[in-house]
């Protein structure tokens, strides 16, 4: 061969390789076979195809299913894309009737498919994941609505809370996950099947039955918009991203849990890791990798984004793009909300440091402020002066202002010197988390009630 022969050849390949995407979108395989299988069924009630030509068409392809899930199917750069290979090897099957299975359609509206009947199971498959993280988190409050642990603004001890109620917090925020998942679900329920490439179709097709068939609620209603939109995966992209950014906070806090300093908890023998070179060592490398792989996810949004953002009507090859970073996030948040659901199950609670934590930081001067205000009638401001005299005291006698004795108290101020003995319960740090009772608030009662809320919406 002439050289420039070879260098021609050479650059087929090399452009064959940069325009597939079979070797990623072989992930859409079922979704592309149970498109196609809906789309055949279709033209034949429409008269478009032969009873035996779908029979052959449908057989085919569960063949060519059983091919690829066995291992026996070989993918190869020359079909360019997973719609291509499924097809080539259904007419190398079935020959003419093979052909005809992609009369009134387009690639274009297949892949919008496909991609979309994905997205839509991770929908559902994500949610009913996050239900079961609540589930844990919620588990593991109920066995902690009287352990007390140093609430924190700043980072800095703030106010006595329950170690359930904290852990609570993030119910929530996976119960919002799980909302959104939910109501993207909802949004996204249309079928761009049968939209053919950009305009519809002559073919007198009916796009309502095979809506049906793949669990849509109806068709889509542009077909120009249809084969464009990518709506459906950045959505699911900037769930996910939502959802890390919650796991990458729990993670945070459980590497600062987890530190010589704090101790509040200790991650299980099978979640810590070792070092190589310090033998003592034992590292938090798990809710560390959740924390870092929270930053690929939010790329793979910005990703998509930009790679959207400049597109004319209608469809553009750029939008071969949209997978892998799809697919790339959701096995990174479904590992990791197996992986974070076994850590909270499986961590090592240290009662005892988190209530002597609460210790440090006069974490009840509020209350004495707010028993001022309530008892006294004093205006707010007043009673924040006069607790920060106590306070100063406390700091000056080494103590927390929950350890001051009554004396020490009306000692520090003269407009309290007089003050009831039952201050002292109220500076009692138990006391001061039960005192919260508004709703929403922090007492073991509240806390309880919050349970309530979140086993009755397990229930459902
Ligand atoms: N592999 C393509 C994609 O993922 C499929 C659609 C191709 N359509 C086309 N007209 N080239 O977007």
């Amino acid at each position: 061969m002439a050289n420039d022969q070879i260098l021609k050849n050479t650059n087929a390949k090399l452009l064959d390789e940069f325009n597939a995407s079979v070797m990623f979108d072989k992930e859409l395989y079922a979704q592309d076979i149970k498109g196609s299988i809906a789309h055949s069924q279709m033209l034949k009630e429409q008269g478009i195809l032969t009873k035996k030509d779908q029979e052959d068409i449908e057989n085919g392809l569960l063949q060519v299913k059983e091919e690829i899930e066995s291992g026996k199917f070989e993918f190869k750069i020359e079909h360019e894309d997973i719609h291509m290979a499924v097809e080539s090897r259904l007419t190398e099957i079935i020959g003419e009737a093979g052909k005809r299975l992609h009369t009134a359609r387009s690639r274009n509206d297949q892949v919008a498919t496909d991609f979309r009947l994905y997205v839509q199971d991770k929908n559902l498959s994500i949610k009913a994941q996050l239900k079961e993280l609540v589930n844990t988190f919620v588990e593991v409050a109920k066995k902690h609505t009287e352990t007390l642990i140093p609430g924190m603004t700043h980072l800095q001890h703030a106010q006595p809370i329950n170690f359930g109620y904290h852990l609570l917090a993030y119910a929530n925020m996976f119960k919002r996950d799980f909302e959104r998942f939910e109501s993207s679900h909802e949004r996204n329920n249309y079928c761009p099947l049968g939209s053919a490439a950009l305009a519809g179709t002559p073919h007198n097709i009916n796009r309502f039955s095979t809506s049906e068939k793949l669990g849509f609620n109806s068709p889509t209603i542009s077909a120009l918009d249809t084969v464009s939109d990518r709506d459906f995966a950045l959505e699911i992209l900037f769930n996910i991203s939502t959802a890390m950014m919650h796991i990458s906070r729990i993670s945070e806090e459980l590497v600062t849990w987890s530190s010589y300093e704090f101790q509040f908890v200790r991650m299980s023998d099978e979640y810590a890791t070792t070092s190589s070179i310090m033998p003592q060592k034992k590292n938090p490398d798990v809710p560390e990798l959740l924390r870092g792989k929270t930053g690929r996810v939010y790329g793979n949004l910005v990703s998509l984004f930009t790679v959207m953002k400049g597109l004319p009507l209608a469809y553009n090859k750029d939008t071969q793009e949209d997978k892998e970073g799809v697919f790339d996030s959701v096995k990174t948040i479904e590992i990791s909300i197996s992986i974070l659901n076994e850590v909270i199950k499986t961590m090592i609670i240290n009662v005892e440091r988190m209530a002597n934590a609460c210790k440090i930081g006069h974490l009840s001067a509020t209350d004495l402020a707010d028993y001022l205000v309530q008892k006294q009638a004093m205006p707010f401001r007043t009673a924040y002066y006069i607790t920060k005299d106590v306070v100063t005291l406390a700091n000056s006698l080494n103590k927390d202002i929950s350890e001051l004795t009554l004396e020490e108290i009306r000692s520090s101020n003269e407009n309290i010197k007089d003050i009831d003995e039952e201050i002292l319960m109220y500076l009692d740090l138990k006391a001061s988390m039960n005192a919260r009772t508004s709703f929403g608030g922090t007492s073991t009662k509240n806390t309880k009630e919050q349970i309530e809320i979140f086993e009755k919406w397990l229930k459902n």
